[in-house]
């Protein structure tokens, strides 16, 4: 077994690093987070080193070059790798420019150690199944082998192992989240056996908040948009077990609450933020807020509507969470059909997703009359296909309400990311126009009184 140092403040690389250089050459690792604890760990000639890796710069000084530097004063022959192409260090030291570049961190290694890449094929992987990294925050350890994917220079995904079965999930991944990282990938077997114990653990926990009336409304959102992606992992493939219909209630009651609880969007738009969310939930919170305020305020609304209202928000956009898990970055709905980076398979997800969650929610239990027909018509059309243009009278009241909730939602987000200040008669102007049929004006004009 070989020993390597990892010069390295960055908490996600020395993970990827530790895991994949174990893995792959059989080595042990120990990393330092600064110059100086790794010149401490040189000195002492009681601890074997056989190759040191170093970030090039740390804290704006060339840490690559000083602990090339310290190696030679301390008489250690040791080799030593550059990560990054900013260090001044000499020629001979070899250099991996780019830190992502796994395959390139574990080659440099094997290199040194003389580990074949036949000796490193035999390390078989598994196919893989993405995981929303969100589904790990209600455990505390993992239940099966986790895995990052990179994609390399050729284009091609690479597979880096970052949990072994039963590791402790916190805090490691709260350093994946803040490098911006939303999905994790598991073996493809394990996907089910995996999103069962997600169930169970959560609906404890939302149980538990229930319990107590102090819970933070940033608390409940956050275990209702993993119950959310619990859920659609399991509903794809038909399973809608007790355990799943439970989970599901106990997330539709917590909306509830919050929806009622919250007194503006703004208050919303804080909560949803500070939890990170994504888009595809936050929009989904927002126009719950927006839609609840146009049924207390439109004459024909009423309990029975908002009954209604919490499965719709629940179950709308749950086929699209499939395809969200791939392109986190991406947003607005309609928008997805044009977008290059998604799959023609993809893109049949997109256009079918109201009329395939509609299909699926006639298999729910207790689910209120009307439901199925409000989510299949919830982007215009009669049959939950496509995206309608002109938007008509030929669909149920409450799906209008969806329509101009989300659509209220939508250039909300976008007036915010724009930069410009959120004015909501600007809005239901913009409203009124897009969506001129009456019915759909007075839903708009419920919307008045809104607060932001
Ligand atoms: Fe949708
Ligand atoms: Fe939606």
């Amino acid at each position: 077994m070989s020993n390597i140092l990892i010069i390295s403040d960055n908490e996600v690389l020395n993970s990827l690093y530790t895991v994949n250089l174990k893995i792959y050459t059989d080595s042990k690792v120990v990393t330092c987070k600064s110059l100086e604890d790794a010149i401490e760990h040189i000195e002492n000639h009681e601890n074997e080193i056989d190759l040191v890796y170093s970030l090039c710069m740390i804290d704006e000084e060339d840490t690559a070059l000083l602990a090339y530097h310290h190696l030679i004063e301390n008489e250690r022959e040791i080799p030593i790798i550059v990560i990054g192409n900013q260090s001044e260090a000499p020629d001979e030291v070899s250099v991996v420019g780019n830190p992502y570049d796994i395959r390139g961190i574990i080659q440099s290694a094997a290199n040194t150690f003389g580990v074949t890449a036949k000796d490193m094929a035999e390390k078989d992987m598994p196919d893989f199944y993405p995981m929303p990294i969100r589904m790990y925050f209600s455990l505390t350890l993992t239940p099966c082998d986790t895995f990052y994917r990179v994609r390399e220079e050729n284009g091609e995904f690479s597979y880096h192992k970052i949990f072994v079965k039963d590791e402790a999930i916190w805090p490691k991944v709260k350093d994946y989240l803040d490098e911006g990282i939303s999905t994790l990938y598991v073996p493809s077997e394990q996907r089910f056996s995996f999103a069962k114990q997600v169930t169970t653990q959560l609906i404890d926990d939302l149980n538990g908040i229930k319990e107590d009336p102090k819970t933070k409304v940033g608390v409940k959102l956050d275990k209702v948009e993993q119950g959310i992606e619990t859920v659609a992992e399991q509903i794809f493939d038909g399973e809608m077990t007790k355990e799943v219909i439970e989970l599901s209630n106990q997330c539709m009651d917590t909306i509830v609450e919050v929806l009622d609880d919250v007194p503006d969007l703004k208050g919303i738009l804080k909560e949803l933020t500070a939890n990170k969310s994504g888009f595809l939930y936050s929009h989904s919170i927002i126009a719950g807020f927006v839609a609840s305020h146009a049924l207390d305020n439109i004459e024909w609304g009423g309990e029975s509507h908002k009954e209604k209202l919490k499965f719709v928000l629940f179950f709308h956009d749950m086929y699209l969470t499939s395809v969200y898990k791939n392109h986190p970055e991406l947003s607005y709905e309609d928008k997805l059909i044009f977008d290059s980076n998604l799959t023609e398979d993809e893109k049949e997800i997109v256009i079918s997703h109201a009329a395939q969650a509609a299909d699926a929610i006639k298999r729910y239990p207790k689910c209120p009359m009307g439901v199925e027909a409000i989510i299949r018509q919830h982007h215009g059309t009669s049959n939950g296909l496509g995206f309608a243009t002109n938007y008509k009278d030929d669909i149920s009241p409450l799906a209008k309400v969806m329509i101009i909730s989300e659509a209220f939602t939508e250039e909300m987000l976008k007036t915010i990311q724009r930069g410009e200040k959120v004015e909501i008669p600007v809005i239901l102007e913009f409203l009124k126009q897009s969506f001129s049929k009456h019915t759909y004006v007075k839903i708009t004009k419920s919307l008045e009184t809104l607060k932001l």
